[in-house]
């Protein structure tokens, strides 16, 4: 998630705008950048790595003004170099462009430019923008119009932020996907991604909506909608802390990353399935059909959380490939002696890049002649630099110690991965188009789930004083069940187990009793019969039963004691949605024991030691 801000006032533009960053440096970047528009016209001064590397530079190059924009880059198009950190510009320096999100059709609109002549340095979707803002530029039209007319041209999602040198003292802000919010100060007036950097100047705060842009100078603040109509848009008197602002009013990381899921998995699919020609494209990752042929068995190396998602990796890609795909804690993998050669593809999924016991487990791998991928939510972290081939999950920064919106974006990565590779095998593009659609709507049924998190919170509170808990899923929901479990246990320290639910009459089955809650997930797959039959055997010895299942399921609702009714959609991506529930079961269970939620006990981040 990169960290957008732009400033028009009175102060000295520069510390402004290195204090914005810094106050967004949370959302996780890899190169930064500032551009201040003075009498010397636009000056820009950029870096690879870290702030401090980019005030070490402005320590070097003096830059003066009170009009100006600052940017860190979350690279998804282009590697993380300075060349294609923001701000970037047109032919003539003059337009200056920061950028969040992805813009979906850069490679066409970039073809067409160039073709009338435009030269271009950087590898970034967001260069195109300041060259399609020169071309409307052409024939004597105002920068703001040159504006308008070119984001009617872009698609995909993205906060942009825009300057020219040549109207100094005019910001144009516009929304379509990622936040964008304006602070309104006394003569003076500032853009960001979030309230954060805001609160140093005002309280008095202009959320931009999807499709609306804004015209800011020193004096006004004005909102447009897509249809040019001026969108009367009274600021909100924003009253948190500089932490609460992180957070973005949410009590917990954990609970914003569970909220931010939608965002991040739409952030993970957008710029890789093309409906159109029914293809999947990764930018970091190609294989050949013959390559691919080559390929006769896949170990997926994993820990934690990030093991789950390779469980119902599995499922995806043998269904996609039928090739035998196992799954493996690093830390057994690396030490079992492992049947790998050359034609052996080894899959490293890690949130953080810095698992010990995975990065392990695919070097030994490496040492034996297998090819490897990550599925990484980490720019450049030491694990994509182990493989041939990435797959970022393009999450932003996960802070809560317990993974979530990792764990739904690496779920997002194997189910492209698996259309991928039914790609190479030469399936109906028809099939894919109706894949990826699915696959398109999951962030609004996302959203609907997480509308009912107040009946969650709820059921968290009749239960949160048990001391175990039974998590039960058969199919691509056994690991929901697993994960479930471990999502309770490691932030409410409730003792809980995830089981296939078929397995429950060899042994479990003798925990159930009427203090024991039973959380089972019961959607419409080919086992869902098999299902209802084991939830039977719960309600026959007095388990407490909470069932997640389809919108409508009324024979759920005549056993189940607590019912979580999520969407409908493909076998596939069920678990994307199924997860979520447990996700805000387990954060209310915690939040009424008084745990620590962020940062449980004992739990790391990222384990990197063995
Ligand atoms: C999950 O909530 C835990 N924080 C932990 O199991 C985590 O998934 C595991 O340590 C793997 O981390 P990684 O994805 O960064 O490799």
């Amino acid at each position: 998630m990169c960290g957008i801000i732009g400033y028009v006032g009175t102060r000295d533009v520069v510390p402004v705008l290195i204090t914005g960053l810094k106050k967004l440096e949370y959302r996780g970047y890899d190169s930064a950048g500032i551009a201040v528009v003075n009498g010397n016209g636009v000056e820009v001064v950029r870096a690879e790595g870290k702030l401090s590397n980019l005030e070490s530079k402005l320590n070097e190059k003096q830059l003066q003004g009170t009009f100006g924009m600052g940017h860190t880059r979350w690279a998804t198009h282009g590697k993380p170099n300075e060349n294609n950190a923001h701000p970037h510009r047109d032919c003539t320096g003059q337009v200056v462009v920061i950028h969040n999100g992805i813009i979906e059709n850069f490679l066409p609109l970039k073809q067409r430019l160039q073709k009338s002549g435009h030269q271009f340095k950087t590898e970034t979707d967001t260069e195109v923008v300041a060259h399609l803002i020169e071309q409307n530029l052409k024939d004597g039209t105002k920068f703001v119009d040159a504006v308008k007319k070119s984001l009617k041209e872009l698609e995909g999602h993205y906060a942009l932020v825009m300057i020219d040198g040549t109207e100094p003292g005019t910001i144009v802000a516009a929304k379509h996907g990622p936040p964008l919010v304006i602070g309104l100060g006394d003569n003076e007036n500032i853009v960001a991604s979030d309230v954060a950097p805001l609160l140093a100047y005002t309280r008095n705060i202009i959320y931009l909506e999807d499709g609306e842009y804004a015209i800011a100078d020193q004096k006004s603040v004005r909102v447009f909608d897509e249809k040019d109509q001026q969108v009367n848009r009274p600021p909100k008197k924003i009253m948190w802390d500089a932490v609460m602002a992180e957070k973005e009013g949410y009590r917990h990381y954990m609970l914003k990353e569970i909220h931010e899921q939608p965002r991040g998995v739409r952030d993970t699919f957008n710029g890789r399935m093309f409906e159109e020609s029914g293809e999947v494209y990764f930018n970091d990752l190609q294989f050949t059909p013959e390559e691919w042929a080559n390929i006769k068995r896949v170990h997926v190396v994993a820990c934690g959380t990030s093991w789950h998602a390779g469980l119902i990796g599995k499922f995806l890609l043998e269904e996609a490939a039928r090739i035998p795909i196992e799954v493996d804690y690093g830390s057994e993998y690396r030490y079992r002696n492992p049947i790998v050669d050359e034609d052996t593809l080894v899959i490293g999924v890690t949130q953080s890049g810095e698992t010990a016991d995975t990065i392990a487990g695919m070097q030994e791998a490496k040492a034996r002649g297998a090819k490897l991928i990550t599925i990484c939510n980490v720019i450049g972290a030491a694990a994509t630099r182990l493989s041939e081939g990435v797959i970022y999950t393009n999450a932003g920064p996960e802070i809560g110690v317990a993974s979530t919106k990792a764990f739904t974006t690496q779920l997002t990565a194997f189910y492209l991965l698996s259309l991928y590779i039914r790609q190479l095998r030469g399936e109906n593009r028809d099939d894919l188009r109706f894949a990826m659609h699915e696959m398109r709507v999951i962030p609004e049924k996302l959203e609907a789930i997480l509308k009912k998190e107040k009946q969650i919170e709820e059921l968290a509170h009749k239960f949160y004083k048990s001391q175990d808990f039974l998590f039960l899923g058969r199919g691509v929901h056994y690991p929901i069940a697993l994960e479930g479990a471990l999502k309770l246990k490691e932030i409410s320290y409730i003792h809980a187990e995830g089981y296939p639910a078929g397995e429950m009459k060899h042994g479990p089955i003798a925990l159930i009793d009427e203090n024991m809650p039973v959380v089972a997930i019961a959607t419409h797959t080919p086992v869902y019969e098999k299902v209802v039959s084991n939830l039977q055997e719960v309600k026959a010895r007095d388990g407490i039963l909470i069932v997640i299942c389809d919108e409508g399921d009324e024979a759920i609702r005549k056993i189940a004691d607590e019912v979580v009714e999520i969407p409908w959609t493909v076998e596939p991506l069920q678990p994307i949605l199924a997860v979520v529930p447990t996700q805000l079961l387990a954060y209310h269970i915690a939040l009424r024991r008084g745990c620590d939620v962020d940062q449980p006990r004992n739990l790391a981040k990222s384990v990197t030691v063995e």
